[in-house]
């Protein structure tokens, strides 16, 4: 476990992860939890999507598409170290957040009133959303933790530095995104 590595940009949910990596013998966070946050909660679907999978998913797959030389040849040698690290971190990051939807009790879409991306303009609202969801939370999180697996697969490939796993497990995390979205999210569900 390494989910009190992440630091995530809400007190709440850096709470929340050491609550969890806390039941795994009080691995003694080093964070000093903010004592007015709210009662800790896995963190709403649309603000894991809007403020962890897509940066970490653009600090994966936009690196990645680095391991090409100019050529066009799969070649990895011209990655920074910096390039290493943020791939490494948003991985990371992928993974422990599907992880911990893969787990998560209950799924919340959204806070009351919050609007979604392109809500109205053919996108269906976050109680839709929900009620999708809710019909089938096992679907949810298997497919939170397919998502977080192909993370693993790409994790393993950087350690590598293996140029053609790393863009392969780009191109999966793709797919699982995708997969869940056609399933979860777009039009034309109801
Ligand atoms: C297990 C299901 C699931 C997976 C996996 C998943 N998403 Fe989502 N995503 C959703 C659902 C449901 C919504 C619609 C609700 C919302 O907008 O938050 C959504 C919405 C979004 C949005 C729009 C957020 C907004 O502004 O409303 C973005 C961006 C997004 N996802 C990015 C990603 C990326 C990138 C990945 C992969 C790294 C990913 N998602 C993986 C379920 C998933």
């Amino acid at each position: 476990m390494s989910l009190n590595r992440i630091t995530y940009a809400s007190g709440a949910i850096a709470l929340l992860s050491m609550m969890l990596v806390g039941c795994t013998h009080g691995g003694a966070p080093s964070e000093t939890a903010e004592t007015e946050t709210p009662p800790a909660m896995v963190p709403t679907v649309y603000y894991s999507m809007t403020d962890i999978f897509q940066p970490a998913f653009q600090g994966y797959a936009d690196t990645a598409f680095w391991v090409y030389n100019d050529e066009g040849e799969l070649d990895a040698s011209g990655l920074t170290e910096e390039q290493w690290d943020t791939m490494t971190t948003s991985a990371k990051e992928l993974k422990e957040t599907a992880l911990l939807f893969s787990k998560a009790q209950a799924i919340r879409v959204a806070e009351e009133g919050e609007e979604l991306f392109n809500e109205g303009k053919g996108f269906i609202p976050s109680e839709a959303v929900q009620s999708v969801i809710d019909e089938n939370p096992d679907g949810f999180r298997a497919m939170m933790a397919y998502l977080a697996n192909e993370s693993q697969t790409a994790l393993e490939a950087l350690e590598a530095r293996d140029a053609a796993g790393i863009s392969e497990a780009s191109d999966n995390i793709y797919a699982a995104c995708k997969s869940c979205h056609v399933a979860f999210w777009y039009p034309g569900r109801r």
